[in-house]
């Protein structure tokens, strides 16, 4: 400040004609600032320029004749870190472009325009914004540091931070430390990496009513999948599932570890080997996933996955949750049919559906609802006979997955009842039918034998009847024979 006063007294004290005014230009660390120094009316003839910056003398002059001067140390290897874009300069715009600035390039600088006629002086404030992220991909647990540095710092301003365009409150995990450095204030987070300071981090600088923003990222690298403990993979009896785990790009981590959890524990002492039914599903270093072919019902559990990155134990543990159908459908007819969803673990599940699957043709699915609830009676489906019936089920967040009942069963259990009372009518009916023709056989037999038994207790009034016959059949044809003779 005492500074800026002094070059402003000297300068009105020993110049006339001059305009004068403070620029105040923040840059981040590392980019482009560009010092404005304009002149208007531009100048008629070639000018003299010289940028100098307080302490630190001569940045850049050039003399009327075209000659060109840098001040020491602001060529970088060879290539200035600093330039005026003479095309600019026909318009009077004399502004200083330094590339790559840096926190010692903070401060004070002049620019001083002679063409002759007038001599135009300007004081431009460079104010570097240094955001430090460290480290900028830190493994969860580990320690994490976020910077902010204003140099030199603007009297009356403040900072403040956003993560991901939101203002940030620091939290257990991390927490604000200023430190006064000599005058400069900092703004310091320090604190664990968790997944919650992902992302990007933003310092905003409020100084006279304006906003200077620097951004930087960072990255909390550890197991991307599942991305939280205790996540929950939903499979069904049978089914193909995989347990996700997969480390971050980067990443190498060494001595990874499969384990089956006893319920309800985290404690080491208690895990198990995986069932030998899994297997890696991947050759990728990063990807540690586990699947199997055909989950049984006694795969539902807790699981873990671990690896050690950096010196540090990562780990995520996983729920299989496992899904069936089990039917209570007995031979007994009369017995109510129904099928019960059964899960291995409700905490996240709101509800049941059961949904009627069928294909066309052209094998697409079509499902229909049929009702609501976990248990399904199956009479309810009466009508429907092809198909398979699917129990869905969900979550807050939407459809968790479903299981299948595969059903040419289906098509004996749907009409059951009706079924089976036709079918014992029929029956009944036809062995009526056949004890009915039973009897009158029976009956009729009976007829016959008593007619028989009646005939044979009298054998001689047969031969006797018989006699009689034949004896009238005789008389008979002799009498037409003695008639004939007459004639
Ligand atoms: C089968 O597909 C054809 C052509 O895509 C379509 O015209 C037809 O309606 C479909 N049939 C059924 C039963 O969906
Ligand atoms: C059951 O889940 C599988 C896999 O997510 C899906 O392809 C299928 O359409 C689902 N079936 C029903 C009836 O929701």
């Amino acid at each position: 400040m005492l500074w800026e006063y002094f070059i402003f007294g000297g300068v009105a004290f020993l110049m006339t004609g001059v305009r004068c005014e403070v620029t105040q230009v923040f840059a981040e660390a590392g980019s482009q600032a560009v010092l404005p120094c304009k002149c208007s009316p531009p100048s008629a003839s070639a000018a003299a320029i010289l940028w100098t910056k307080a302490h630190g003398g001569t940045v850049w002059r050039k003399q009327k004749s075209g000659m060109q001067y840098w001040g020491y140390g602001w060529a970088n290897q060879g290539t200035p870190r600093i330039q005026c874009p003479y095309d600019e300069f026909g318009r009077g715009d004399y502004s200083l472009h330094i590339t790559d600035v840096r926190e010692d390039d903070g401060g004070d600088y002049i620019c001083r325009v002679d063409d002759g006629n007038q001599r135009v002086l300007k004081v431009v404030t460079l104010r570097v914004i240094t955001v430090s992220v460290s480290p900028s991909v830190a493994v969860p647990g580990g320690d994490v540091s976020i910077s902010c540095d204003v140099t030199p710092w603007p009297m009356g301003a403040t900072l403040r931070w956003r993560l991901n365009g939101n203002p940030f409150v620091p939290q257990n995990e991390i927490k604000e430390v200023s430190i006064p450095d000599g005058g400069v204030t900092k703004s310091v987070m320090e604190g664990k990496a968790t997944e919650r300071l992902t992302g990007v981090w933003t310092c905003v600088v409020h100084y006279q009513r304006k906003e200077s923003l620097v951004t930087k990222r960072l990255s909390v690298k550890g197991i991307d999948d599942p991305s939280s403990d205790n996540t929950k993979v939903y499979a069904a009896v049978g089914s193909a599932v995989t347990l996700p785990c997969v480390f971050s790009p980067g990443l190498t981590p060494s001595n990874p570890v499969w384990e089956r959890l006893s319920a309800g524990s985290l404690s080491p002492s208690t895990a198990r080997s995986l069932p030998p039914s899994f297997s890696l599903s991947s050759q990728q270093p990063l990807d540690r996933s586990v699947s199997v072919g055909e989950v049984g019902s006694e795969d539902g559990g807790r699981y873990r996955c671990s690896g050690t990155v950096g010196g540090r134990r990562l780990s995520r543990s996983l729920q299989l949750v496992v899904a069936k159908i089990e039917s209570n459908v007995r031979s007994v007819k009369k017995a109510p049919a129904t099928l019960t969803c059964h899960l291995s673990d409700l905490s996240e599940v709101t509800e049941y559906e059961w949904v009627h699957v069928t294909y066309d043709l052209n094998g697409s699915e079509s499902t229909r609802s049929v009702q609501k609830g976990n248990v399904l009676r199956i009479d309810k489906l009466a009508g429907d006979s092809s198909g398979e019936l699917a129990c869905r089920f969900y979550g807050k967040k939407g459809i968790l997955g479903n299981v299948t009942y595969h059903v040419p069963l289906m098509s004996g259990l749907t009409g059951a009842k009706e079924a089976g009372l036709s079918d014992n009518t029929a029956m009944v009916i036809g062995l009526s039918f056949l004890l009915l023709v039973l009897l009158l056989v029976v009956a009729q037999m009976y007829r016959n034998h008593q007619r028989r038994k009646r005939i044979f207790q009298f054998p001689a009034l047969e031969t006797i009847v018989h006699t009689i016959s034949n004896e009238r059949e005789e008389r008979e044809r002799n009498r037409v024979k003695n008639e004939d003779s007459l004639v």
